[in-house]
């Protein structure tokens, strides 16, 4: 039989269109899950179009990356730039301290194979995984789950910290304190501590209408180029919040007397996280949020770029292939249950360059 042309090309636009149909009902069903409301139809036209591209570099990341699987998350509405503005901060290199700032070598001998601090001491120095938001706060989860560890191991107090007090009183970032984990250890030294979360919410990076959700604008020192672009939200801030006062000697749970470094080399980072606990990390985390499960390892990861703070809590091996297991801050239900291996041994994605932790009075 002969076909014409003009029909092959009618079942194609047929196909296509049927494609885009079920393509639309997934992400109708994606809107619901993950409760997104748009700002407008633009905004809305606009999130399906990256959601349409994203599920192309899905198929993408996962032939380019065996043993990971990447997929759908709540930020498949986003394109990478977007992502990278919004949730991780600005890439910065890694910072280097002076050499007394670093812990010194520990013996090496009796490293196990696996460790995990969500399986030592029932668990309690590792807080449950909670979720930024559409914020670049992660910087303050890194640091503030390090001091809820560190809070355990040394007075066997499980608390969750506040990490909107690092949000709303830690900002002036590159200018002075915060933005980096060394930097709010500093802040927390020099303003009595940290008080927890029930005292005061995390509540600025909920999406704006959303109940509980707060929007304190960012103080002047802020400088959107070196300490990411947060101009939409704080175009619709707050100007009259000003939690900071919450922040007493009586109301703070957890104080911070020092800090360090641990050097880049990956088997006195494992020595050093059984002895001290959780250890706040950075890596460059800009092809992180696809990722499913298995060891995000991709090829090119240029371990200079650091844009996201999280928590190593452990280590283990799968296969022959040696990883890291990290705390993130993107809520239980991204990744595995909250967290993600890396790979480990070879500074992947500088995962291992800028490790840190306090310590508690
Ligand atoms: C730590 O606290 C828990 C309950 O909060 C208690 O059961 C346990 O005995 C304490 N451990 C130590 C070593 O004090
Ligand atoms: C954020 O908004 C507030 C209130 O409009 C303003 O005072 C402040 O300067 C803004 N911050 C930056 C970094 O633009
Ligand atoms: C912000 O930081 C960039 C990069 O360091 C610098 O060039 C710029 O002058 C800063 N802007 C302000 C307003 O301080
Ligand atoms: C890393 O530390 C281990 C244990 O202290 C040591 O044997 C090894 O030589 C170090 N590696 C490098 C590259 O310095």
């Amino acid at each position: 039989m002969r076909v014409s042309a003009g029909l092959i090309l009618v079942a194609c636009v047929v196909a296509a269109t049927l494609a885009e149909a079920s393509t639309y009902d997934d992400f109708v069903a994606f809107k619901k899950q993950h409760d997104k409301l748009y700002a407008s139809a633009e905004a809305e036209a606009k999130a399906f179009k990256n959601y349409q591209a994203n599920l192309e570099r899905i198929v993408e990341l996962n032939r380019a990356n065996p043993g990971t699987t990447f997929g759908i998350t709540r930020f498949a509405d986003m394109s990478q730039s977007e992502f990278g503005h919004k949730i991780l901060m600005a890439p910065r290199a890694p910072v280097v301290h002076e050499a007394a700032r670093y812990a010194p070598k520990l013996d090496v001998q009796d490293i196990p194979e696996s460790f995990d601090w969500r399986q030592q001491l029932g668990g309690g120095a590792v807080r449950p995984v909670e979720d930024q938001g559409d914020l670049g706060t992660c910087w303050a989860f890194s640091t503030k789950e390090n001091v809820e560890g560190q809070q355990f191991l040394k007075h066997n107090i499980s608390i969750t910290l506040s990490a909107e007090q690092l949000v709303e009183c830690d900002y002036n970032d590159c200018s002075g304190f915060g933005g980096w984990p060394y930097l709010s250890y500093q802040y927390i030294m020099k303003n009595y501590g940290l008080i927890s979360d029930d005292q005061l919410p995390y509540c600025s990076g909920l999406a704006y209408g959303k109940p509980g959700f707060c929007w304190p604008c960012l103080a002047s020192p802020w400088n959107f180029t070196m300490c990411g672009d947060e101009s939409d939200y704080n175009n619709s801030c707050d100007t009259t919040r000003h939690s900071c006062g919450l922040v007493t000697p009586q109301n703070v749970k957890a104080t911070v007397i020092d800090w360090f470094a641990v050097e880049n080399n990956a088997t006195q980072i494992q020595a050093q996280l059984m002895t001290t606990g959780p250890l706040s990390v950075l890596l460059n985390a800009g092809e992180l949020s696809l990722y499913h499960s298995g060891i995000y390892s991709p090829m090119i990861c240029n371990p200079a770029n650091l844009d996201h703070a999280v928590l190593l809590v452990g280590w283990g091996v799968s296969g022959s292939k040696p990883y890291w297991i990290i705390k993130n801050s993107w809520g239980p239900t991204w990744g595995l249950d909250g967290y993600f291996w890396i790979g480990r041994g070879t500074n992947k994605c500088g995962i291992e360059s800028t490790v840190t932790s306090s310590i508690v009075s």
